[in-house]
C-alpha cells in the first residue's frame, strides 16, 4: 500500500492539534475507502479531545507493562517480548470508520519520554504501512525530528503563530529536517494570525500552504471539548485546513506523474 505520512510540527499553542484533527476530519471525509491512522504523538495529549475518540490504552502503558514484566522475569526472551508488543499494540488502536486512532500518551517518569519516542519509531515503521494516510500531531519543539522519530514522514507540515518565538521554532525544526534529509514535502501554515499579517516579508520558509486568522468558532468548539467533526465548513481554520491538504496533495501526485 502507498502510504502517506503527514507531520505537525511547532511551538505549542500555535494550532499543530487543531490542524492535524482538520486533516484528519477532512482525509476521512474525501476519501471513506481509505483507511488513515491518527497518531497523538504530544505528551500535552489534546488529539483525542480534538477527535472525540477516547483510547483505552497508549503506547506508554503498553511500554509499561513490558517493562514491568522484564522486571518481574517473566519474559523468557526477546522474539516473545517482540510478539508481546505487537499483541499489545492492537489494544492501543481504536477504530472509528476508517479512522483508526494510536497515542502516546503521558510518560510521567523523567527518562520515559525519549523511551516512548524510540518505540513510537518503530511502532510507526511496523504499522503505518497498514494505512494509506497517517497524521501526526507532534509534540512541541524539535525533539522528535532530533530523534529522528520524523524520519518517515513524507510532509512535514510546520505550523506557527506570527510571533518570533514561533518562526524560530519552525526555521530550527525545518534546518534539522533538511540536514536529516527527512520528509520531501514541506510547507508552512501560519495560524491566528492578525490583519495585514504578510508571509511574504518572512525569508527562508518554505512555501506558505495556508495563513489562518482568528477562529472564535475554533475556539469556543475547544472550550467546550467539541470534536472537529462538528466544525463547520465555514470556519477559518477548516478551511485554511482544506487548503494546505490540497496544495499537499497536488504536489504528491504531480511527482507521482
Ligand atoms: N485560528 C484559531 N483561532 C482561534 N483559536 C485557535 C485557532 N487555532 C487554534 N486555536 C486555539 O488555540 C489553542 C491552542 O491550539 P492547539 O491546536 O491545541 O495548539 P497546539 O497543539 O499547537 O498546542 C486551542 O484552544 C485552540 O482551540
Ligand atoms: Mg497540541
Amino acid at each position: 500500500m502507498q502510504t502517506t505520512i503527514f507531520a505537525f510540527c511547532g511551538k505549542g499553542g500555535v494550532g499543530k492539534t487543531s490542524l492535524s484533527a482538520a486533516f484528519i476530519r477532512l482525509l476521512s471525509e474525501q476519501y471513506p475507502q481509505k483507511r488513515i491512522l491518527a497518531v497523538d504523538a504530544d505528551p500535552a495529549v489534546g488529539l483525542s479531545t480534538a477527535l472525540g475518540i477516547e483510547p483505552p490504552m497508549t503506547l506508554d502503558d503498553i511500554r509499561l507493562r513490558i517493562a514491568q514484566s522484564i522486571d518481574k522475569g517473566e519474559t523468557a526472551d526477546a522474539v516473545a517480548l517482540l510478539s508481546e508488543a505487537k499483541f499489545h499494540l492492537l489494544d492501543c488502536i481504536t477504530e472509528r470508520g476508517n479512522l483508526s486512532f494510536l497515542a502516546i500518551g503521558r510518560p510521567e517518569a523523567a527518562g520515559c519520554y525519549c523511551k516512548v519516542n524510540a518505540y513510537l519509531k518503530q511502532v510507526l515503521e511496523m504499522i503505518a504501512g497498514n494505512y494509506d494516510f497517517v497524521v501526526i500531531d507532534g509534540e512541541a519543539g524539535i525533539e522528535q525530528i532530533n530523534r529522528r522519530v520524523m524520519e518517515t514522514v513524507d510532509c512535514l507540515v510546520l505550523v506557527s503563530d506570527p510571533s518570533q518565538k514561533g518562526i524560530r521554532v519552525i526555521s530550527t525544526i525545518r534546518d534539522v529536517a533538511s540536514r536529516l534529509a527527512a520528509a520531501k514535502h514541506c510547507g508552512v501554515i501560519f495560524n491566528r494570525t492578525r490583519d495585514g499579517f504578510d508571509p511574504d516579508g518572512i525569508e527562508g520558509l518554505p512555501p506558505v500552504l495556508a495563513v489562518i486568522g482568528d477562529d472564535p468558532e475554533q475556539a469556543a468548539h475547544d472550550m467546550q471539548g467539541e470534536s472537529v467533526f462538528s466544525l463547520s465548513a465555514s470556519s477559518p481554520l477548516y478551511g485554511g485546513a482544506k487548503k494546505a491538504l490540497d496544495a499537499l496533495l497536488r504536489e504528491i501526485n504531480d511527482e507521482a506523474v
